[in-house]
């Protein structure tokens, strides 16, 4: 369960991949731009998943995270609005991962989907490895150690999300219940105030005894209102609201990304792997040549024979980057052969080179001062480090660890 009504924080990781693409830009980046004015962001280079795979071949791990880096800022993720860190660097993840790996099943990590699929999928690596086992619960550290309430993801990592909540509700089930947690609940209530106190002990009542939805959202409500009293406390009341323990690790949502609708040059996805891309920092004659020479309609050999936009890989470009006009002028003149095929290309190399533009500009700056681009990671990790931290303290202190 979520405390309600607290100021959501989102978080996101993405493992280093090296230079990206329209691809990302369309789909996961614009969705971070968006975020960043909406919540208290925190996007991170997930370089200890990149081992989990990656582990034989350490040399490009440097130049991937740092290109990265860069590509975010250039597309406009602001150092300003966003807490953007390394993983590696916050080592609180690694030691909330291991203190969870002591209360996950082994079977829930077997069973969670890309772990048989990876290995299927990567066929010449060996991903029989205990890192690649615990890819999912390093995940769920990386999100539980700030407490984020919604995580941005894709479709595939969706399953990765539940076993967060589950194993945060496997956690606070076993650890939230301190000794004495019925007194000091009832401790705390004093403090609300003999009339709020009372409240509260009704609406409770009507929740845990006629299952009343409507009275465990108006206690939740009049807790948040409570200027006086601790947090441990307000998460004791939220707790013993509903019968459980002390919420220490608060259960995240996803928060499903549209797929890119960004198509590759070849028709299928943009991806890496099916080496369809244009890069962000792709130079100009370079992206310009390839949608030059990215396929069409099959059909249309000569100038003089008709197409079919439903068949050809650059009708789907026109569709995320031109407006009804041109569209209709693609539509009309293809069928027709009235329109050549680069002819058809040139509004989408004119778009495409215009959307660039401004993201190379803010690209070559912080190429060209890596000093800045240190700095902002570095207090991007102190910001995030600050608030790991705090989380360990109480983790530890739950699990008995506090000597
Ligand atoms: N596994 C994610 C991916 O491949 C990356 C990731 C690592 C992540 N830790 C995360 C995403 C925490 C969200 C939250 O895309
Ligand atoms: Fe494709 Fe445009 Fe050529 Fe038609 S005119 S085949 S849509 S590139």
């Amino acid at each position: 369960m979520n405390l309600p009504n607290q100021p959501q924080r989102v978080l996101s990781g993405m493992r280093p991949t090296g230079a990206l693409h329209l691809g990302h830009y369309h789909g996961v980046l614009k969705n971070w731009l968006k975020l960043q004015h909406e919540y208290e962001c925190y996007f991170f280079v997930a370089d200890w998943h990149a081992l989990t795979t990656h582990y034989e071949d350490v040399s490009i791990l440097d130049k991937s995270v740092w290109e990265m880096v860069i590509d975010w800022l250039a597309v406009g993720i602001n150092p300003g609005s966003a807490c953007l860190f390394i993983q590696s660097r916050v080592p609180e993840h690694a030691e909330l991962h291991l203190l969870l790996s002591m209360i996950t099943p082994l079977g829930w990590l077997e069973r969670v989907p890309t772990y048989k699929d990876q290995q299927e999928k990567l066929k010449e690596k060996d991903l029989a490895t205990y890192g690649f086992l615990g890819y999912p619960l390093l995940q769920s550290a990386d999100i539980l150690v700030y407490k984020a309430g919604m995580v941005p993801v894709g479709e595939d990592q969706v399953a990765h999300i539940e076993l967060t909540r589950e194993v945060a509700r496997r956690f606070n089930h076993m650890y939230g219940r301190e000794p004495g947690f019925e007194e000091k609940a009832l401790e705390a209530i004093k403090k609300l105030g003999k009339k709020n106190a009372k409240l509260y002990q009704d609406l409770r009542k009507r929740y845990q005894e006629q299952g009343d939805d409507a009275a465990l959202a108006t206690a939740r409500a009049l807790l948040d209102t409570q200027q006086n009293i601790s947090l441990g406390d307000k998460e004791r009341l939220f707790g013993y609201l509903e019968g459980g323990g002390r919420i220490i690790l608060p259960e995240p949502k996803e928060l499903l990304t549209q797929a890119s609708k960004m198509p590759g040059l070849d028709g299928q996805k943009m991806s890496k792997s099916y080496g369809n891309t244009i890069a962000l920092r792709e130079p100009p004659a370079e992206v310009e040549k390839k949608l030059r020479t990215m396929p069409t309609d099959p059909a249309r050999v000569r100038r003089t024979d008709k197409g079919d936009p439903d068949r050809c890989p650059v009708w789907p470009f026109h569709q995320v980057y031109s407006d009804d006009i041109t569209r209709a002028w693609v539509q009309e003149g293809c069928r027709s052969a009235d329109i050549g095929c680069l002819d058809c290309k040139k509004p989408l190399i004119d778009a495409v080179l215009a959307e660039l533009a401004p993201i190379q500009e803010r690209a070559a700056q912080y190429t060209a001062d890596r000093d800045l681009v240190r700095n902002i990671i570095h207090e991007g990790c102190e910001k995030a480090r600050n608030v790991a931290r705090q989380t360990l303290v109480e983790v530890r202190a739950a699990m008995g660890l506090e000597y």
